[in-house]
């Protein structure tokens, strides 16, 4: 496992640390609880934590504060989302035996909420900047664990590279391991914004309509068999294999959110035009494949000497805000504290 080295600044007054982590993509998603108390998902899942889409926390934990103040993008966070944040902390302070409030200040270089999943960095950060701060030292698996109690796809970014969260019958089963690091394998994923709008309706929440659908036990059956497919896949470098695998449960997935009740949509018509894209591309013999989070961005996953030609194109596409273009990116660690 690699090592996640902690250099935490403290003294009588605060304590304070700094963390960055990658968004992942998921090959197989995570979408419904078999615990949602301790978010532990339903099934196992595989991703890529990617190189350019960060997130940088600081946690600074005094004794004076009266309570927690959370800052993301230069926005404090206010009511389910503070509360949220906050109770993560209380996780990590009830290890250390610290009740010192902190002030936390995040920030994105990617936009939050679009289906590039800020949760996961954003806890995976959160994660490790407060192990710090408090002086706690764990594991990398204790903390991919912790991470997975804030956002379960978090447990994921706390490892570079390509990445398995297992699901488990007790929170201490589930964890993800890395399987490849980063240099592994050289797969591109293009991220297609086409909208920067908060989603109507967060992964939290989807989570619970997940056994609502008269799919989602299908689906279920059918994300152990890609998995297998994955990890052959990933061992192989088999990116026709790995592609398959990845659009199918990313399909299967949405027919889930779609049947669910409420039905959740989130696709916008620039999805779907990105989606035919992608089928083309195939039809004319480039390496092209799909997969879309709980929002209307579409990632595109890809070899890299087809990655400009295909981003050139994409960018001409009526509706495309952006491309970002990502390579598999490194893990969680604990880097020095910004100057103020
Ligand atoms: C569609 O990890 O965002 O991105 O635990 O409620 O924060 P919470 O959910 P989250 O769910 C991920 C949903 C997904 C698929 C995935 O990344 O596996």
């Amino acid at each position: 496992m690699e090592e996640i080295r902690v250099h935490p600044r403290s003294s009588a007054s605060e304590r304070r640390a700094t963390a960055e982590a990658g968004a992942n993509i998921a090959l197989t998603k995570y979408w419904g609880n078999a615990d949602a108390d301790l978010r532990i998902p339903a099934n196992d899942s595989v991703s890529i934590t990617l190189d350019r889409t960060r997130t940088v926390t600081t946690v600074a934990l005094r004794p004076d504060l009266p309570e927690d103040e959370v800052t993301v993008d230069g926005r404090p966070l206010t009511g389910p989302a503070r509360e949220r944040a906050s109770r993560h902390l209380d996780l990590l302070r009830e290890r250390a035996g610290i009740s010192w409030r902190a002030r936390v200040v995040s920030r994105n270089n990617f936009p939050a909420g679009a289906g590039i999943a800020a949760s996961a960095s954003g806890f995976a950060a959160l994660t490790l900047a407060g192990a710090a701060a408090l002086g706690l030292d764990l594991s990398p698996r204790d903390l991919s664990l912790l991470a997975r109690r804030g956002s379960g796809s978090a447990a994921r970014s706390v490892f570079g590279g390509f990445v398995l969260l297992h699901t488990g019958a007790r929170d201490e089963d589930a964890f993800a391991e890395p399987l490849y690091g980063p240099d592994w394998w050289d797969v591109r994923d293009l991220i297609v914004i086409v909208s920067r709008a908060e989603k109507a309706v967060p992964s939290s929440e989807g989570h619970h309509l997940a056994p609502t659908s008269a799919l989602h036990r299908a689906r279920l059956a059918r994300v152990t068999e890609l998995n297998r497919q994955l990890l052959d896949a990933l061992a192989r470098r088999d990116f026709t294999a790995l592609g398959q695998a990845a659009e199918e449960d990313a399909l299967l997935m949405h027919a889930v959110m779609m049947t669910s009740r409420p039905s959740l949509i989130y696709w916008l018509p620039e999805t779907l035009a990105v989606i035919r894209r992608v089928q083309a591309w195939r039809e004319e013999g480039f390496p092209a494949y799909f997969t879309i989070d709980a929002g209307p961005n579409v990632h595109i996953l890809t070899l890299p000497a087809f990655a400009d030609r295909l981003q050139a194109d994409l960018r001409a596409m009526p509706g495309v805000q952006d491309v970002i273009s990502c390579r598999p990116g490194p893990g969680a660690s604990i880097i020095p504290n910004p100057v103020e």
